[in-house]
């Protein structure tokens, strides 16, 4: 049986994971996680008693660790299987204009600084996880081909090369700590969910949400193993360029 959370579950390619783990008997519970109550009619539209629906915006550590504690008392020793980083924001940075530099600070607490203490305050259930006979546990950090120095051809019109930073300490965050987390059999991946129509959206999406989130969940759920762990790899579990 698996248990599993998604942050920034309320809408877009979080919303699609949450209802693609559902459709597998093996999942024992999802935990949604959202910032805003307001913003939640889609997960409640969801009927199925192994969904919770969890209020925790991930830049409030005391929150999260609340979070954790009442997650523990469900999940029991059974721990949490999958922890799915996905909350992310883009806020558009020019770098021709005024220097902002409280949003660049807010895009990178969001995309990199919090997906580090999220995970930090979770490993106890995630390491629970691993520990039990047979036991599975995957971190699964949601990233962005834009976070590639590899294949980085400038900020595009979305004046993005914020947030491309923020994608790319994601990616070192996975590889560095994804490598110690082998020992302990604990697999954490950079996933690229691929170009997708979602309010942030790429310029020209590809894939509907429910298409994005179908191979993603799939994958941690059947295929991933630890050859993968710590790599940067894309829907289907190909590594890519970062
Ligand atoms: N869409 C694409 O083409 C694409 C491509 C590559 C990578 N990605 C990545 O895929 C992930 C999901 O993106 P998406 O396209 O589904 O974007 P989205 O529709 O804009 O959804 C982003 C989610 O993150 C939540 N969020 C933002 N700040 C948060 C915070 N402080 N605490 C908790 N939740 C927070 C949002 O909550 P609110 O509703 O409250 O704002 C929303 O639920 C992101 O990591 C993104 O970088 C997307």
């Amino acid at each position: 049986m698996v248990n599993a959370l998604v942050t920034g579950s309320n809408r877009g390619i979080g919303l699609a994971i949450v209802k693609e783990l559902l459709r597998d008997k093996r999942v024992k519970h999802v935990f949604a996680t959202h910032r805003d109550t307001a913003e939640i009619k889609h997960l409640k539209n969801i009927k199925d008693e192994r969904l919770h629906i969890i209020e925790m915006d991930i830049l409030y550590d005391d929150e999260i660790m609340k979070v954790v504690g009442d997650i523990s008392s469900i999940v029991g020793t059974d721990g949490l299987n999958i922890l799915i980083n996905n909350a992310a924001v883009l806020y558009d940075y020019d770098m021709t204009g005024n220097v902002l530099r409280k949003l660049m600070c807010s895009q990178m607490e969001v995309n990199s600084a919090s997906v580090v203490v999220v995970t930090q305050s979770f490993l106890p259930l995630i390491r629970r996880a691993a520990s039990n006979p047979g036991g599975r546990a995957i971190i699964a950090n949601i990233t962005d081909g834009m976070g590639s120095i590899e294949t980085c051809d400038g900020a595009t019109s979305r004046n993005a090369t914020v947030y491309r930073m923020s994608k790319t300490a994601l990616n070192m965050f996975t590889r560095s700590f994804g490598l110690d987390l082998r020992k302990e059999k604990i697999i954490m991946i950079g996933l690229c969910p691929g170009k997708t129509k979602t309010e942030m959206g790429a310029e020209k999406p590809e894939f509907s949400p429910d298409q994005t989130a179908k191979p993603i969940v799939d994958g941690l759920l059947n295929k991933i193993s630890m050859e993968h762990a710590s790599l940067i790899l894309d829907r289907h579990l190909n590594p890519v360029k970062y």
